[in-house]
Order: structure tokens, then C-alpha cells, then sequence
């Protein structure tokens, strides 16, 4: 987290329902609209991630809906079971955790679905888990393709403010956002940005919702309040967020996303190692999975990565623990970070007798030095 959104949440909490407050709302609301790349309408929730996953299903949905979900990975397959729990009917589309949303399989699966009986398609944009980024567009325009009616609903956590995403260019109904990644803030904060169709939805969805409602939370926003106590000091950090963002301009953030991800890549390469993402297209500027060579546990390389240099490594998730650690390259993270990450991670293989080749530091920095 950056030094300046810490100390713009070190300040005492003020009345939420005092004036100075209502200015706080209107000012990170708009905000969050250059960040969605939306005129339409934004909400907040005091709620982790998976709070706005639930806000986007039970806002939308009512009991017994078919919908349409892909399994790209460890979140794809939560974000389902939570479907599941609140009594949906998910077809959902078997995958290897290696590639992105086959759109072929969204044309055919909606064009089959005659009677429209599926309700709404959810993706997840990039999957945290694997370092994939599907092609939203691609969704998009097979739903077009086959005149289908159904709702598109993305999951855009390790995505949002790291990856270029457009909320109303892509058509997308409801996209789902959290604090704690590319807005470079504590966990605490959950996101939905919403359509005028998504909205319409929500007049007859009949799945049982209250602390989730978008109804009375865009009532009360409205006015610059909400129906219940938000996250006060996570919103100054917000507020500094946006700013932030928006000084280094979106198109920036993007590109520096780009740049330090494909020299993560030639690093990974350069080690001979594995990179999980299958496909070039679909790799992440979000963060790198990378595969250990058959018979060495990635964990017990993260442990010793850890515990030499003082710096955590992610795990795998799911059925990818002790066979992948994740590199993270997103928010608040530039060159000389990179620099010194890959540098851990090339120490820690030959501290654990990984068999690889040296010099993956050097390709990177190379990469870097070339292209600013
Ligand atoms: C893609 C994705 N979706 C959903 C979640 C769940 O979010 P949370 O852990 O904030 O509830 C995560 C968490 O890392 C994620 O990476």
C-alpha cells in the first residue's frame, strides 16, 4: 500500500451522516466511475470481495435461475458454489485452470437455450488464481451473436485498475470489484457497478436479500449517505486512490501493468521454468503463476523465500497447492520492486536446488531498460 493512502486513512472517523461526509460519497462514487468506465450507477459495501459477488447474484436472480458459469479456476469455482448455495442452477463449463472462457462455448450454450431460460453469463475477468485473463469482449460479442437476452456479470478483483476494463463500452450488466488489489487499499470494501438493465433486473429478481439490496443503498447515496455505518477510513483511502490513479492516468497504469508483467514473463522463461497460462493472449499483467518442475513443492520454496528474504510468494490454490507459486506484479509495485522480487525468487531456487537456468534477473531488467 502506498505510503500516501495510509496516511490519508490515518485521520479521525467523522460523522457518517454529518455534511462533510455526504462530500466524501458523491466525490468516491464519481470517482469509481472513471475506474469502471461507467456513467452508470456504482455501490460500495463495507464487505470483502466476496460480499459484492453475493450483491451482484442476489440483486439480480431469483430462486432456481439457470446460469451460466466457466471454471477457470480456484475463484471461478467458489464464486459457482455460492450460486449453488442460494439455489441456482449453474451449468457450469468444465476447464483445466490453464486457459480463459472459451467464447465458442458461450455462442453455442446460448444459441442451444431457445427458450431463454438462462438468466445471466458470469465470468470471471482475471482468475487471481492462475495468472489468466479472459477476453471479456470476446463474452460480449458471443452474446451478441446469439441474440441472447441473458445478463453478463464479471468479476473484475485482481483486474480492476491493473488491466484495461470498460464496464459500458464491453456491455457488461454487473461488474464485481473489491478494495484490496489494483485501488491499492486494505481488504474492507466491496464494488458493484451496474447497469440500467442489471438495474431493471433487480425490480423482479426474488432471490432473499437485505444487507446486500442495492435499492436502499442507491437510495440513500443518492444524498451522500448509506443505509448502514460504512467503511469511513477506507473511503478517505479510496479518495486518495482515484486521485492517485487518475494522476498517473488510467492508460498508464495499464501499460506500467503491462510492462512489468511481460518482464516477469521473460524472467520465468529465462528460468525454464513453466508459466501455468497456456495461452499467450490470456496472460495476466496482474500477477504470474509459474509451475515447479515435476517432483519439487512450491510451498517448501515460498517457506524458504519467506523466511530468507522476507517476502511472501502466493500459493496455489485448490488443486494447484505445492505445484505453482503466484508472483504478484499489481497496484502499488514498479521496476526496481520487480527487480528485487524476481531477485528473491532467483536466489530461493538455487537456495532450494530447483533445477533452472540463471539469469532470468538479467532478461528482465534488459526488458525493462529497453522499454519505458
Ligand atoms: C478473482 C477473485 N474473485 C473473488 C475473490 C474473493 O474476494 P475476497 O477474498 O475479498 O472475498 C478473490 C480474492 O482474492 C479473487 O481474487
Amino acid at each position: 500500500m502506498p505510503d500516501r493512502i495510509l496516511r490519508a486513512m490515518a485521520r479521525p472517523t467523522i460523522d457518517h451522516r454529518g455534511p462533510e461526509f455526504a462530500k466524501l460519497t458523491h466525490e468516491v462514487l464519481e470517482g469509481l466511475k472513471q475506474v469502471f468506465r461507467t456513467s452508470g450507477t456504482v455501490v460500495i459495501y463495507p464487505s470483502s470481495g466476496t460480499g459484492a459477488w453475493e450483491a451482484a447474484l442476489v440483486n439480480t436472480l431469483s430462486p432456481g435461475d439457470k446460469i451460466l458459469m466457466f471454471e477457470t479456476g480456484y475463484f471461478a469455482t467458489l464464486w459457482q458454489n455460492m450460486a449453488m448455495k442460494l439455489g441456482l442452477d449453474v451449468d457450469f463449463v468444465p476447464g483445466d485452470w490453464r486457459r480463459g472462457v472459451d467464447p465458442f462455448v458461450v455462442e453455442e450454450k446460448l444459441s442451444q437455450d431457445r427458450s431463454h431460460s438462462i438468466k445471466a453469463v458470469m465470468i470471471v475477468h482475471n482468475e487471481t488464481s492462475t495468472g489468466v485473463t479472459s477476453h471479456v469482449t470476446e463474452v460480449r460479442n458471443a452474446i451478441d451473436r446469439s441474440q441472447h437476452p441473458a445478463l453478463l456479470m464479471v468479476d473484475t478483483i485482481s483486474s480492476l485498475a491493473s488491466i484495461d476494463y470498460r464496464h459500458d463500452e464491453w456491455g457488461v450488466d454487473v461488474t464485481v470489484g473489491c478494495s484490496q488489489k489494483g485501488l491499492m487499499l486494505p481488504p474492507g470494501l466491496g464494488l458493484n457497478a451496474i447497469s440500467d438493465k442489471a438495474l431493471k433486473a433487480s425490480k423482479s429478481a426474488r432471490l432473499p436479500k437485505s444487507y446486500w439490496d442495492w435499492e436502499g443503498m442507491i437510495k440513500d447515496n443518492k444524498s451522500g449517505f448509506f443505509p448502514y455505518t460504512p467503511a469511513t477510513n477506507l473511503l478517505y483511502g479510496l479518495r486518495e486512490s482515484i486521485r492517485m490513479l487518475s494522476e498517473e492516468g488510467l492508460e498508464n497504469v495499464f501499460a506500467r501493468h503491462h510492462r512489468l508483467g511481460e518482464a516477469t514473463r521473460r524472467a520465468v522463461r529465462s528460468w525454464g521454468l513453466e508459466i501455468l497460462c497456456l495461452n499467450p493472449e490470456e496472460y495476466s499483467n496482474s500477477l504470474t503463476a509459474v509451475l515447479m518442475p515435476d517432483g519439487y513443492n512450491a510451498d517448501e520454496l515460498r517457506e524458504l523465500i519467506l523466511k530468507k528474504f522476507n517476502m511472501s510468494l502466493g500459493t496455489g490454490l485448490g488443486k494447484l497447492k505445492g505445484k505453482i507459486f503466484r508472483i504478484g506484479h499489481l497496484g502499488d509495485f514498479n521496476e526496481l520492486m520487480l527487480a528485487g522480487t524476481l531477485s528473491g525468487i532467483e536466489m530461493g531456487l538455487a537456495l532450494a536446488n530447483v533445477p533452472f537456468s540463471k539469469g532470468g534477473v538479467t532478461e528482465a531488467l534488459d526488458y525493462l531498460s529497453k522499454h519505458q
